[in-house]
């Protein structure tokens, strides 16, 4: 029996699940901390022109491809041309590391709301990673993963995504009014947007921005190409539209996220330069030590959860939807299989910090090894391939017609063949300036 395939239940609704997808952990501690150390101000100018143009560009294209095949990227790979098919399995393979390390951190944020709510002191990141909690919490994210996916895409995905992203603008919102009310937060605002333009001509700050890009808008990874599969074939929305509204929200809740970081890190005099674990060294100090520190770290650490859970969903429904494509599994099986492997990848990044320190490369945590191969290298190159197999060898007409489909504004013909050219030749650029610094 052939299955309808599943549909959001609104525009709207997919709209709010990709904006879910996109804010994530990346935008809360990721990117005020790459904006901090690369030029402040005069890093949003590069970023925002990245974004417009590549970030755009990408989504699109993931996105009208998702839409024009209804199927996800190895069933979509293959009606392009047959022996593409398992070239796809690169960008599942890559999508699911990321997820399973991506799973390991957002058990900490889960540990971490438990800790602020039940006001637990005095444990450090050092020796809470050390214990076995760190895997308890992330079984539990995975868990709730399983719960949601197992629900379907509008029931499910949809639903949730409905009610937290606006809860998490809820959230957002009056937490960044209190941190830019503090004293002292001035110096956090100068210290996040004063330009410094000497980075601006600098290869680095470009290909930094790329790969922000790229991690944040969660393009290159297949996600939204899934994602653009649950809009009906016959859908007439304007998909230039509504990659506008994803990507300004995306940046929005990314510069206000940034706002209160450095308020809060400047106001209590830390140290904002300590990239992965500013988050959890740094703000639980500065909660305990803040008037109704219980409350507001409590809404810090619920707000991350929030973020990075609609972005591990959708990450989680890719390798599903493959399973369901292209190997006929039903939700259930698919759903579980997918569950299961992701436990057993994911454990070792999971254990990599505790005493157990499973240690694959030199002294380097199994997690760090993940983000670098994975989150850096593995989206790149993923995202290479997913621009040739489409832009090079889809039908041209065909490709327009998705693109250009219900928008006033139209893409022009002549853009396929520089933008054929110019992003694997931007991405490889952005790799290599990467390795030889
Ligand atoms: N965009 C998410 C973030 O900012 C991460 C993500 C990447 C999600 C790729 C899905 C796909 O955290």
């Amino acid at each position: 029996m052939i299955q309808q395939r599943e549909q959001w239940g609104s525009n709207l609704g997919f709209i709010l699940a990709a904006v879910g997808s996109a804010v994530g952990i990346g935008n809360i501690w990721r990117f005020p901390y790459i904006v901090g150390t690369n030029g402040g101000g005069a890093f949003l100018v590069t970023y925002f022109i990245v974004v417009f143009s590549f970030g755009l560009t990408f989504m699109l294209l993931e996105l009208a491809v998702g839409r024009r095949y209804q199927s996800s990227i190895l069933s979509a790979f293959e009606k392009i041309r047959k022996r593409f098919k398992w070239i796809g399995l690169l960008t599942v393979i890559v999508t699911f590391a990321i997820l399973s390390y991506y799973l390991v951190i957002l058990g900490w944020i889960l540990s971490y709301l438990v800790i602020s709510l039940l006001d637990i002191e005095g444990s450090s990141f050092e020796s809470y990673v050390s214990t076995i909690y760190p895997v308890f919490s992330f079984v539990a994210v995975l868990l709730i993963n399983y719960g949601i996916i197992s629900l379907g895409v509008s029931r499910g995905i949809e639903k949730i995504n409905k009610f937290g992203v606006l809860l998490l603008m809820a959230i957002l919102i009056p937490l960044t009014a209190i941190a830019v009310s503090l004293e002292g937060s001035e110096k956090g605002l100068e210290f996040y947007l004063t330009p410094d333009f000497t980075t601006f001509f600098d290869p680095e700050t470009w290909s930094i921005s790329i790969g922000q890009a790229f991690f944040s808008l969660s393009v290159g990874m297949g996600v939204l190409l899934a994602y653009g599969s649950y809009l009906g074939r016959q859908q007439q929305r304007s998909l230039l539209g509504s990659s506008l509204v994803i990507i300004v929200a995306d940046v929005a809740i990314a510069f206000t996220a940034g706002l209160m970081i450095f308020s809060f890190v400047f106001a209590n005099d830390m140290a904002p330069d300590q990239g992965t674990s500013l988050i959890f060294r740094v703000m639980p100090a500065i909660f305990t030590e803040m008037q109704f520190g219980l409350l507001v770290g409590s809404m810090f650490f619920f707000l991350l959860l929030l973020a990075g859970l609609t972005s591990s969903i959708s990450m989680f429904q890719m390798p599903v939807s493959v399973l369901e494509d292209t190997f006929n599994f039903t939700k259930r099986r698919a759903t579980a299989m997918v569950a299961a492997l992701l436990f057993l990848v994911g454990l070792p990044s999971a254990l990599s910090y505790s005493s157990l320190n499973l240690v694959l490369q030199g002294s380097q945590p199994v997690l760090d090894v993940f983000d670098m191969l994975f989150g850096t290298y593995g989206v790149a190159i993923s995202g290479t391939v997913l621009v040739i197999i489409t832009a090079w060898f889809m039908n041209k007409k065909e490709l327009l017609e998705q693109v250009n489909r219900g928008s006033r504004i139209r893409i022009p013909a002549w853009a396929i063949p520089i933008i054929k050219v110019l992003m694997p030749v931007l991405i490889i650029g952005a790799i290599v300036s990467q390795l030889l610094t």
